[in-house]
């Protein structure tokens, strides 16, 4: 009883190791930074994970500053947003620091369609308007809030979400934080319909259970 207890045990290490691995792996935002900072060259056309640094003998109080955030998005297109990340061109003081601060503006019944961010969690905070918030988790349940000027709502790393402005009249301002220096985006309607080359009618007519005709119409409107 004992013997065979202790092996069942053994048998399991190796899994509990892998768990503890992935739970561990989850906790962490980019790779830390080696040194203070590293200030992005972006006077470069080779790729490594992130942008190399300049020499930091000749890095100013400029290279962690910027205005980038001070003036409001161009809202003019399909669904009425605009956003405004720094990043490491705009704010290269911000390479390899896994992070980055974008602004979001809304304009009366727009919506930031559904979408993700493979590599960062979200936290918002509604400095303006009427903000409905959301997320859909991968069970498929929907979390949402309104937000009013001051109240904040996070998103978790690579879910699906959605900010929608639910005033007709007046603009959404909102502020965002994201745990990467390069958080990604894929808006879910504009990556399935819009991708380029497209994918074919017959996957997104029997994805989403409508005709190839409808698949052409929906693809127009986003390419449009
Ligand atoms: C905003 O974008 C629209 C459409 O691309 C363009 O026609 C318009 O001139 C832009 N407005 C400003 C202020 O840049």
């Amino acid at each position: 009883m004992m013997i065979s207890k202790m092996r069942t045990n053994f048998h399991s290490l190796p899994l509990l190791l892998f768990a503890l691995y992935l739970l561990w792996g989850k906790c962490r935002s980019d790779p830390d930074p080696l040194q203070d900072y590293c200030v992005a060259n972006n006077n470069n056309n080779f790729f490594i994970n992130g942008v190399p640094c300049i020499n930091p003998k000749e890095v100013s109080a400029s290279h962690f500053a910027t205005s980038a955030l001070s003036k409001p998005g161009n809202t003019s297109n399909t669904f009425g947003f605009a956003v405004t990340p720094t990043n490491t061109v705009n704010l290269p003081g911000l390479n390899t620091l896994g992070l980055v601060l974008v602004r979001v503006d809304i304009e009366a019944d727009g919506v930031i369609p559904p979408h993700s961010h493979p590599r960062a969690s979200e936290v918002t905070t509604c400095l303006k308007g009427q903000l409905l918030v959301g997320f859909i988790d991968t069970s498929g349940r929907v979390f949402t809030q309104n937000l009013r000027p001051g109240e904040s709502f996070v998103f978790p790393k690579g879910l699906i979400h959605f900010l929608y402005n639910r005033d007709s009249k007046e603009p959404v301002l909102a502020l965002s934080g994201l745990n990467s220096q390069n958080p990604g985006a894929q808006v879910a309607s504009v990556a399935t319909f819009a991708s380029k080359p497209p994918i074919l009618n017959a996957i997104l007519a029997k994805a989403f259970q409508i005709s190839a005709q409808e698949v052409e119409i929906i693809r127009q409107k986003l390419e449009g």
